[in-house]
């Protein structure tokens, strides 16, 4: 398995909206499938956004300063997640708003992930040596194992506020 940056952060991309196409396709009244597929959603983005929030992105601001702007755009992107995976979690998928929440969400990762992988990963590959991003890309796959999984851990909420304040 490659452990090239860029190339493990679009597979956690891949799989994401793979979820997300799998929600749009429940259908009205799929309940506890859609349910579980936010459970899941919410999982898997916690982890992606940690490990970007920790390493990727802290490492591409002081190695590409030009990308500096799309960097703290990123950031302020993760925050809006965040608090829309704080919010879903504690919301019932029976609940009125819980589809309109999910969909919100949805959206906002679609247009995030796209901005990475078109607007500004192409610009850290040009930047970056092949030996730099399998660093980075290691030790995003070590961070993995000890992530929270769930946007309400303490080590997420530190990551959050960090986004915000720091
Ligand atoms: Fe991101
Ligand atoms: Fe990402």
């Amino acid at each position: 398995m490659s452990t090239d940056a860029i190339v493990i952060l679009k597979q956690d991309h891949k799989e994401i909206k793979s979820l997300f196409r799998k929600f749009q396709g429940a259908g009205e009244h799929a309940t506890e499938v859609k349910g579980e597929l936010v459970n899941r959603i919410i999982e898997l983005l916690t982890v992606h956004t940690y490990i970007e929030n920790e390493v990727m992105y802290p490492e591409v601001r002081k190695l590409v300063p030009e990308l500096e702007d799309d960097v703290l755009e990123s950031y302020e992107e993760h925050h809006v997640a965040d608090v829309l995976c704080v919010e879903l979690a504690a919301l019932s998928p029976d609940a009125e708003r819980f589809d309109a929440k999910a969909t919100v969400l949805i959206e906002n990762v679609t247009h995030h992930i796209d901005e990475e992988e078109q607007d500004w990963f192409p610009k850290v590959r040009e930047s970056l040596g092949r030996k730099q991003l399998q660093e980075l890309g290691s030790r995003m796959l070590e961070l993995k194992k000890s992530a929270p999984t769930r946007p309400s851990q303490p080590s997420a909420l530190k990551k959050t506020v960090d986004a915000v304040i720091s």
